[in-house]
């Protein structure tokens, strides 16, 4: 590791910070003493941490269901849609560098890929493509353990019962998600990656939090937006057939998370919060937004491979322009924006910022909870 490059890549993230102390002093306060945790000290690179949540616990005694229909229904549908993990087809024999018709990714999803720092040995480039979707599968694994400890506050943090009885499903879902995600992972790929600090800083946020909407916000929303997308992505491109099935399940449940916190957030943020507390949630939903999008900057493929041959600014450039960034981003964006729109944070004051970032376009899009399993399953 380069010492000098660390030092700037975190004064560059300061920077980033300094910026959204600028454009709202109340969502930076909350979201820089993760930040300081993630970018500073490195918190993510531990094996283990504890993360202490300060958020409510709601008891209702009354145990009346009669609130949002909706709850009910995917609390009915979530049942039906379960599935065992040990049902999947794991004795496939899964070989993580075939580059031809079983590969995992195709080889034009490299970040490097086009630029003229890629070797021009197939056999390297196939280890560092297996390396490129052991991190990026890693990165889904520790969103998984993110959003299972997240579907448990939800459940002890939301008013509504109706909406507790489906949290605890989302439970189940995500610690199946967890177990399937972590074999595949371990066993088949051999290839663990630490969390990234960019989902580090957004889980730890969450977490953290005392606001029982920014629970579902940060995760249901924002994190299981990105991660429908990226999944869709993945099933769209893999050939290996154990990966594909496995995802197919996966984006299933994921659809019924994300149509969750639609329904936990809408009519709060458009009819019962104050126009302050609105506009804070939409300046936080949209600095996370900026976070989640660099979120795969693939550091870690760099010090593996490139550290002595690309400066940090160059690798940074690069990846930028690169097709997985595009596809990634497109892939997050189409889901997040018209999600957003339909819990309310999609405002005329906040629209602009999105424009900046060049995804306002996604507006008109279904949002995931109007969305057919075949639309997800086609990212
Ligand atoms: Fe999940
Ligand atoms: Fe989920």
């Amino acid at each position: 590791m380069n010492i000098k490059e660390e030092i700037t890549g975190a004064i560059n993230r300061v920077e980033d910070l300094g910026q959204m102390m600028l454009r709202n002093p109340k969502v930076a306060a909350d979201l820089i003493p993760s930040a300081v945790k993630g970018y500073v000290l490195q918190q993510g690179k531990n094996d283990t941490i504890g993360i202490v949540s300060p958020h409510k616990t709601f008891y209702d005694w009354t145990y009346s269901n009669e609130g949002n229909p909706a709850f009910r229904e995917l609390y009915r549908k979530a049942y039906r849609g379960q599935w065992n993990a040990e049902d999947l087809p794991w004795d496939t024999n899964v070989d993580p560098e075939n580059m031809g018709d079983l590969a995992i990714l195709p080889e034009k999803l490299h970040p490097m890929y086009g630029s003229k720092y890629y070797s021009k040995d197939p056999k390297h480039n196939m280890r560092e493509m297996h390396d490129v979707y052991g991190f990026l599968l890693s990165q889904f694994l520790h969103g998984e353990q993110g959003a299972l400890y997240a579907a448990g506050m939800t459940v002890e943090a939301t008013p509504w019962f109706g909406a507790k009885l489906y949290g605890a499903t989302q439970v189940v879902d995500e610690g199946r998600h967890v177990e399937v995600f972590a074999k595949y992972i371990i066993e088949k790929l051999e290839r663990l990656y630490h969390v990234n600090d960019n989902l580090f800083v957004v889980i730890h946020a969450l977490n953290s939090s005392p606001d029982w909407d920014i629970k579902f916000l940060g995760m249901q929303i924002m994190i299981e937006g990105l991660a429908l997308g990226a999944f869709g992505l993945f099933y769209k491109y893999t050939k290996e057939p154990l990966l594909k099935n496995l995802l197919k399940l996966v984006i299933s449940d994921e659809a019924r998370h994300v149509h969750y916190g639609v329904e936990a957030l809408r009519d709060y943020y458009t009819k019962e919060v104050s126009d302050k507390l609105r506009k804070d949630r939409e300046d936080w939903a949209y600095e996370v937004a900026v976070l989640l999008r660099n979120r795969f900057m693939f550091y870690e493929i760099r010090e593996k491979y490139y550290g002595d041959k690309i400066s940090r600014e160059e690798w940074e450039r690069t990846i930028m322009n690169s097709e997985i960034m595009k596809e990634f981003r497109r892939s997050l964006f189409t889901r997040l924006i018209p999600n957003l729109k339909a819990i309310g944070l999609l405002t005329d004051r906040i629209r602009p910022h999105y424009e900046k970032l060049g995804v306002i376009e996604y507006e008109t899009m279904k949002a995931a909870d109007k969305l057919s399993l075949s639309e997800l399953l086609a990212a």
